[in-house]
Parts: C-alpha cells; sequence; structure tokens
C-alpha cells in the first residue's frame, strides 16, 4: 500500500488541488478509452470539491461522460432531503455538469434500508468490475472522517466493521439513530486509490492519533482503511493537522 498525505493551507484549497487531481484522473482514463469510477463522500468537507468541479474550467471541459458517481454511504432519507449526501452533490456538482444520468447511481434512500442494501449491492454489482477477490475494485473512493474517526457510515464499535463478505451494510448512526446504507471495509480496501478529506479543527484528535499511531491497532475505523493493492491519500488542511509542518 502506498501512502501519501498531502497538508493543504485550507478547505479551498484543498478543493482546488482535488479538482485538479480529479481532472488529470478522468482525462487519463478518456484518453485510454476507460471510464472512471467513483464513490464519493458525504458530510460537508467534499461539498467546496464539488463546488470547484462544478465551475469552469471544470463544468464544461471535463469529460464528464466517462464518469460513473456512486456513493460510499448514504442516509435513509428521500433524494431532496436536506440530510440526503445525493441532495448535496446534486446541488452543488451534478446539476451543473453535463453526465448522463445513467452515470449517476445513488442509493435510493427513500426505500426500506433492508432492501436498498441488496438493490445496491447488485447495483454496485452490475457497474463496478470486481478484482480476484470477487469484490468491486472502484477506481477512487473518497472518504470523509468524523470526529469520532468514523468513515463512511462505518461508526466505532460497530458491527459493521467485522462485516467480511457483504459489499453493503445497513448502518446506525449511534447518536441520531439514523439508518444508512454505507460500503464496508473490505469494498473500501479493494479500491485503486482511497482519499480521505479531512478538514478543521475538531479533527485533530483523532486526525492527529492516527497520523501518529497509524501502524497500532486503534479504535477509529478511518484508521481500519488499508488499500493494499492501492493508494491511501490524507488531504488535509492546516487547521485539521496544525502540528504538521
Ligand atoms: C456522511 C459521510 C461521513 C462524513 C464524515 C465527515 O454521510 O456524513 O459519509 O462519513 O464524511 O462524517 O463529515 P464532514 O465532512 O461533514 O466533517
Amino acid at each position: 500500500m502506498k501512502k501519501e498525505i498531502y497538508l493543504l493551507h485550507d478547505i479551498s484549497e484543498m478543493a482546488k488541488r482535488l479538482a485538479e487531481d480529479f481532472k488529470t484522473a478522468l482525462e487519463d482514463k478518456a484518453a485510454s478509452g476507460e471510464t472512471l469510477t467513483v464513490a464519493l463522500s458525504g458530510g460537508h468537507t467534499p461539498k467546496a470539491f464539488f463546488q470547484v468541479l462544478a465551475e469552469p474550467p471544470y463544468r464544461d471541459g471535463l469529460p464528464w461522460d466517462k464518469a460513473i458517481v456512486f456513493w460510499g454511504d448514504e442516509r435513509c432519507v428521500p433524494p431532496d432531503d436536506d440530510q440526503s449526501n445525493f441532495k448535496m452533490t446534486n446541488d452543488a456538482l451534478l446539476s451543473h455538469i453535463n453526465i448522463p444520468e445513467a452515470n449517476i447511481h445513488r442509493v435510493l434512500g427513500e426505500n426500506p434500508p433492508g432492501e436498498e442494501v441488496t438493490r445496491y449491492e447488485e447495483e454496485i454489482k452490475r457497474n463496478i468490475p470486481a478484482a480476484g477477490n470477487g469484490f468491486p475494485r472502484f477506481d477512487w473512493i473518497f472518504l470523509g472522517m468524523g470526529e469520532d474517526g468514523h468513515t463512511a457510515s462505518l461508526f466505532p464499535g460497530a458491527p459493521t466493521l467485522k462485516e467480511r463478505d457483504r459489499i453493503c451494510v445497513v448502518a446506525t448512526h449511534p447518536e441520531t439513530g439514523q439508518k444508512r446504507i454505507s460500503i464496508t471495509l473490505p469494498v473500501i480496501d479493494n479500491a485503486e486509490r482511497v482519499s480521505f478529506l479531512v478538514s478543521g479543527a475538531a479533527k485533530v484528535p483523532v486526525l492527529k492519533e492516527i497520523m501518529e499511531k497509524g501502524s497500532e491497532p486503534l479504535p477509529y475505523p478511518s484508521s481500519m482503511v488499508h488499500p493494499v493493492d492501492g493508494i491511501l491519500e490524507w488531504y488535509v488542511d492546516k487547521a485539521a493537522a496544525p502540528w504538521m509542518p
């Protein structure tokens, strides 16, 4: 596993760097006649990144027909709910770019979670090629990190962290009880490229512990991500990593 840490001045610079890196990845795939399969993160941090992509030169200059978009997790709410990761992404990016509807694979948050988890698994299987281990291998999975170290909707101490067979699970937010659909650690670890986007002072304690003790077993799901045949990247800003030079 290759690991890279990119220290950005602030979330705005992180968004610009991510947009440039996304442009490179999408254009490289398009140049070889392939698609770029991505699983996007929810939460607030990626929104600035999406908003940069929704502006020139990215909005009209990228081969969006070669982007295949999934979500790493979704809240079990309707797509027009302010809690919806799809809504955030659609408002910030998808509604501004010329991406084919068929390339957008949202979790149907309005469905019963027990049914949707299976339907979404099948949708991933149909569209994302599997690696030798049988799990789907996304080209690029974007992740956020909660203050408690959760990622996607995999929360500390949750039984879903032990799931080694399924592609998706039904998760429950530990504080709100909100049901979520999340991809599992085996899927995340199977990706070609996994990028954490971490911004803000609230993330300092857990991020510092992960960065400084990463090789030790920690209770944080974000520390359990190891894309063995891929690259693990941390895009962090100064507010989240003030100790970094
Ligand atoms: C979600 C996300 C979640 C998020 C982290 C960080 O659905 O909320 O997938 O894992 O990435 O909670 O969220 P912020 O970027 O808002 O800090």
